[in-house]
């Protein structure tokens, strides 16, 4: 399609664009679960506000936009506190979490080949249930990817990776939690490995990282996962998904300045100066630095426990719903996702049949299962998703087929 040879007023534009996203899943009405996490209009002002007050400015020129260092610098001071930092730990923001994960395997390749010496192919090595972000940035750095299966508790199996990982591991890796089922990995054991073999051990935490730390102040079972743990040398934690934010925001975090060094970019092999960048990007947007630091500073310790306290009360609700239905809820989950699958019925069927009422959500495969990422509104509409979800299961039960999902694209 050729671009139109003349433009075409805003209002018009406008009005079409509105048009083509109502075709979109109506997710302000509570009815999507992946994707989109909806703390509220509130919120999303703020979001908006900030965003757009900075939309023009670039944080690659911290000397032109010192607003933007600073709000930087204290979004990392806050994701640092709350994930347990040590004095002198360090971090950035970057685009989203394959950024964080993309950013910090390179750093640990960089320091394994300059600290470890470890040369040839190195890998990393994870468990089944880890983010596929990993494999991506494998794949643009030539690193093999070692997926260890994960235990009956669907958790990290320590052992295992220990048994995986050998003289060119560059990372190992725990999630907190994981996408699929949304557990926690033993981090802990994890950590001990890493200390006892000398490895790097990075959690993954851009689902958890900026709510785990509030359930717990909220009295959740939520056992160490962050720099509280000894051997963790890095971390991911995503502004976008529960910090709230604006997307395309996340935190890469490192226990040391010493092992943020491998991440710098600095060079001045071309004529136009000295470039030097912490992250991938070299353009980095100003409107969602801005908004990270203004959602975080508009909900502060009090809005973010009362919000992820909605989160953790619809998971709750919605466990104890799908049990009475006849599900299985897959490991413990103590945050906003929760996956649960079914011994008699197809949870594909199911999905399809809860799609035609307009719910989106995500599937786990292995087992076959449905999948939630909670926001604060679903609150709302647990009992609407129970009363749907009962209604799927007898469609299935009597032989109903629903819509099919092929691939995720996130
Ligand atoms: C555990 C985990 N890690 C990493 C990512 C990748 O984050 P992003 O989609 O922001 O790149 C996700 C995304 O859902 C995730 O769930």
């Amino acid at each position: 399609m050729p671009m139109p040879e003349k433009g075409t007023d805003w209002e018009s534009l406008k009005r079409e664009m509105q048009e083509r996203g109502a075709h979109d899943v109506k997710w302000r009405d509570g009815k999507t679960a992946v994707y989109v996490f909806n703390a509220g209009p509130d919120v999303e002002r703020v979001q908006k506000e900030a965003y757009t007050l900075f939309m023009s400015e670039n944080g690659l020129g911290p000397m032109a936009f010192p607003s933007l260092k600073k709000m930087e610098d204290e979004v990392v001071a806050m994701g640092l506190s709350l994930l347990h930092a040590p004095d002198g730990a360090v971090g950035n923001i970057t685009s989203g979490g394959t950024d964080s994960i993309t950013m910090a395997m390179k750093t640990a390749r960089d320091f394994a080949r300059k600290e470890k010496g470890v040369t040839g192919t190195p890998n990393v090595v994870l468990p089944y249930s880890a983010h596929p972000a990993f494999d991506k940035a494998a794949k643009m750095m030539e690193i093999e990817i070692r997926r260890v299966p994960v235990g009956a508790d669907l958790l990290a199996d320590v052992e295992a990776m220990g048994k995986a990982a050998d003289e060119r591991t560059i990372m190992i890796v725990g999630s907190a939690p994981c996408f699929p089922y949304g557990l926690i990995d033993p981090i802990e054991k994890l950590g001990a490995l890493a200390q006892a073999r000398e490895l790097w051990l990075h959690v993954d935490a851009c689902v958890g990282g900026y709510i785990a730390p509030f359930v717990r102040m909220n009295g959740g079972d939520v056992p160490p996962f962050d720099f509280e743990v000894p051997g963790v040398s890095s971390m991911s934690a995503d502004l976008h998904k529960y910090g709230y934010c604006a997307k395309g925001a996340s935190t890469v975090l490192f226990r040391s300045e010493a092992l943020r060094a491998y991440m710098i970019f600095d060079t001045d092999s071309w004529p136009g100066g000295r470039m030097v960048t912490p992250t991938l990007a070299g353009t980095r947007p100003g409107g969602a630095i801005a908004a990270a630091w203004a959602v975080m500073n508009f909900l502060g310790v009090e809005g973010y426990r009362a919000k992820h306290k909605q989160v953790t009360d619809a998971r709750e609700k919605i466990e104890a719903g799908v049990k009475a239905l006849g599900f299985r809820i897959l490991g413990k989950p103590q945050l906003g996702l929760i996956a649960y699958t079914h011994d008699e019925i197809d949870c594909m069927a199911v999905w399809g049949k809860l799609f035609e009422r307009g719910w989106f959500t995500s599937l786990t495969t292995q087992p076959k299962g449905l999948h939630l990422m909670l926001s604060p509104f679903h609150l709302q509409v647990a009992d609407t998703y129970l009363a749907d979800l009962a209604w799927a299961v007898e469609q299935v039960k009597a032989g109903a087929s629903g819509a099919k999902r092929e691939a995720r694209y996130s």
